[in-house]
C-alpha cells in the first residue's frame, strides 16, 4: 500500500515537472533592437540589447525576472499562438556558450507595388488596424537547425506584442547530390483573428549567388497565379500552400547553378516577412586510373600513370598517391604533378595528376598496389593499379635465405652420395679379397 502511494506520488511529481517544462520551453530572448537614426552625421544605426519574453497565451502570468542589466523599456512580451517561437533551438540549456541569433527592427506596413502583390491592398484606404507599433524580428535557431522572420503588431506605444505572420524554414542549410530532387522548406503562420488574414497572400522564391539575383518562382495566392517563372521545374505544393501555409520550393533536380542562396518571402496586405537558405549541390569525384592495368614492368623502368578524377563540384579537391608494398606497408608518394581544372557543360569540375614511378629510386621491391586518392570536402574516395615488377635489383632477405638453404641441402646431398659411394666401393674391394683367399 505504501509502496503504491509512493509511485503514485512520484508520478505527480514527474507530471507537474513535465507540465511546468511545457509551459516553460518559451523562451525569454535576447535580442538586438536595431533602430536607424538621423542624426548630424546622416544616417546611422544604433544599437541595443532587447529582452523578449515569448508565450502562446497573453493570459499566461510572467513568472521569470527580466534580468536588471537591460532597461525596462525594451523588454517587450511576444504572444506566439502558433508556438513558432517556442522551438527548443531557440532555447538553450542554462548557461550554453552558443546563443540563438535575434534581430529586431521597427517595421512600417505599406502596399507593396510588386506585379504579384500589388493586387492583395488594391483597396483605396488602408485599414485603421495598422496604426500601431509594428516590428519585424528574424531570429536563427542554434546550430542552423531554424529561420524564422515574424512581423508583430502592439497597440500604440505598448509592449504587448502580437505575431501577425511568422515564416519559417527548417532548412537553414541543404546539401544535395546532383541530379536529386531538392525541398527548400518555407512555411507561414498568419493570425486568423488578424483582419490582414483571409484577404489573400502571395510567395516569392529568389535567388542569390555572388551577387547575382534571380526570381525563381512568383505566386499570387489570391488571383491563384504563377508568375511567369524564370526556373525551369521549380514548383510548390499549392494545396500544401492553401491549407497549411507550407510554401516550401520543389526544385526536381539538382543542377550546380542552383548552389547558392535562396529567399523565401511571404506577403500579406501591407505586410512582407522572408527567410534565407542556402543550397549547396555537392558530388563527389569519379577516378579513374590511365593505363590499367600497368604494363609488367622491368626494374629501372620509369613509369607513367595518370589519375583523372572528374564530374565533381564544388572545386576544392586533393589529390594524391599512394604505394602499398607485398608487405602491406602503405607510403605516400606525394601528389604528382596536378593540372589545371576543367569546367564540363553541366558544370561540374575534372583535374588530373600525372605521377612519373621511378622504380630504380623508390623501393618498390616485386610491386603492390598504387592508389590515387582524391579527398574532395573531407571525403575520401581512391582507386587503384596493380604494379608488378619483374628483374628487381637486389634480392630480399626471404630470397637470400633460400638461396643459403638451397645451398646448404646441395651440399650435404653431394656430402652424403661421395660418402656412400667410397664405403661401398671398399667393402666390394674386401669381399673381393676374400674371394681371392
Ligand atoms: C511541404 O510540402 C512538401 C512537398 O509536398 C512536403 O515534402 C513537406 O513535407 C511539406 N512540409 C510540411 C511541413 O508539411
Amino acid at each position: 500500500m505504501t509502496n503504491f502511494s509512493t509511485i503514485c506520488k512520484l508520478c505527480l511529481v514527474a507530471a507537474t515537472c513535465f507540465i511546468k517544462a511545457c509551459s516553460s520551453s518559451c523562451p525569454v530572448l535576447e535580442c538586438w533592437f536595431v533602430q536607424e537614426k538621423t542624426g548630424r552625421g546622416g544616417l546611422s544605426a544604433n544599437q541595443e540589447t532587447s529582452l523578449l519574453h515569448i508565450r502562446t497565451d497573453s493570459h499566461t502570468a510572467e513568472t521569470q525576472p527580466a534580468p536588471s542589466d537591460i532597461p525596462p523599456d525594451r523588454v517587450y512580451f511576444i504572444t506566439d499562438p502558433a508556438a513558432t517561437l517556442c522551438h527548443r533551438s531557440l532555447n538553450p540549456p542554462r548557461g550554453s556558450v552558443e546563443k540563438p541569433r535575434c534581430e529586431m527592427i521597427p517595421f512600417l506596413p505599406q502596399p507593396s507595388t510588386l506585379k504579384w502583390v500589388a493586387p492583395l491592398t488594391d483597396s483605396a484606404s488602408s485599414p485603421i488596424y495598422l496604426q500601431a507599433d509594428w516590428f519585424s524580428t528574424s531570429l536563427q535557431g542554434l546550430n542552423r537547425q531554424l529561420a524564422i522572420s515574424t512581423v508583430t503588431r502592439a497597440p500604440t506605444a505598448t509592449k504587448e506584442h502580437d505575431v501577425v505572420l511568422s515564416v519559417t524554414s527548417k532548412t537553414v542549410f541543404v546539401q544535395s547530390r546532383l541530379g536529386k530532387p531538392v525541398l527548400l522548406d518555407c512555411g507561414f503562420w498568419v493570425d486568423p483573428s488578424s483582419p490582414l488574414s483571409g484577404s489573400g497572400f502571395a510567395v516569392e522564391w529568389r535567388y542569390q549567388f555572388r551577387g547575382d539575383g534571380r526570381l525563381v518562382l512568383a505566386y499570387d495566392g489570391k488571383a491563384d497565379r504563377l508568375a511567369k517563372a524564370q526556373e525551369e521545374g521549380a514548383t510548390l505544393d499549392f494545396d500544401g500552400l492553401h491549407q497549411k501555409g507550407n510554401a516550401s520550393l520543389i526544385l526536381p533536380e539538382a543542377k550546380v547553378h542552383h548552389s547558392g542562396m535562396y529567399i523565401c518571402t511571404v506577403y500579406l496586405p501591407y505586410l512582407v516577412a522572408q527567410v534565407a537558405m542556402e543550397l549547396e549541390v555537392v558530388e563527389p569525384p569519379s577516378l579513374s586510373i590511365h593505363p590499367s592495368p600497368l604494363p609488367l614492368t622491368v626494374s629501372g623502368q620509369t613509369l607513367t600513370i595518370q589519375c583523372e578524377a572528374s564530374g565533381f563540384v564544388p572545386l576544392s579537391m586533393e589529390l594524391s598517391w599512394e604505394f602499398k608494398g607485398t608487405d602491406g606497408k602503405s607510403r605516400p608518394l606525394g601528389s604528382g604533378s596536378v593540372t589545371g581544372h576543367r569546367q564540363a557543360w553541366d558544370g561540374t569540375y575534372s583535374q588530373s595528376t600525372r605521377l612519373e614511378l621511378d622504380t630504380t629510386k623508390l623501393d618498390l621491391g616485386r610491386g603492390g598496389e598504387v592508389t590515387c586518392v582524391a579527398v574532395h570536402l573531407g571525403d575520401p574516395r581512391q582507386a587503384s593499379v596493380t604494379l608488378n615488377v619483374i628483374g628487381f635489383s637486389s634480392p630480399s632477405i626471404e630470397d637470400s635465405m633460400a638461396m643459403v638453404g638451397v645451398a646448404l641441402v646441395l651440399y650435404g646431398l653431394i656430402k652424403f652420395v661421395s660418402w656412400t659411394f667410397t664405403s661401398s666401393g671398399s667393402d666390394e674391394a674386401v669381399q673381393q679379397d676374400k674371394k681371392d683367399k
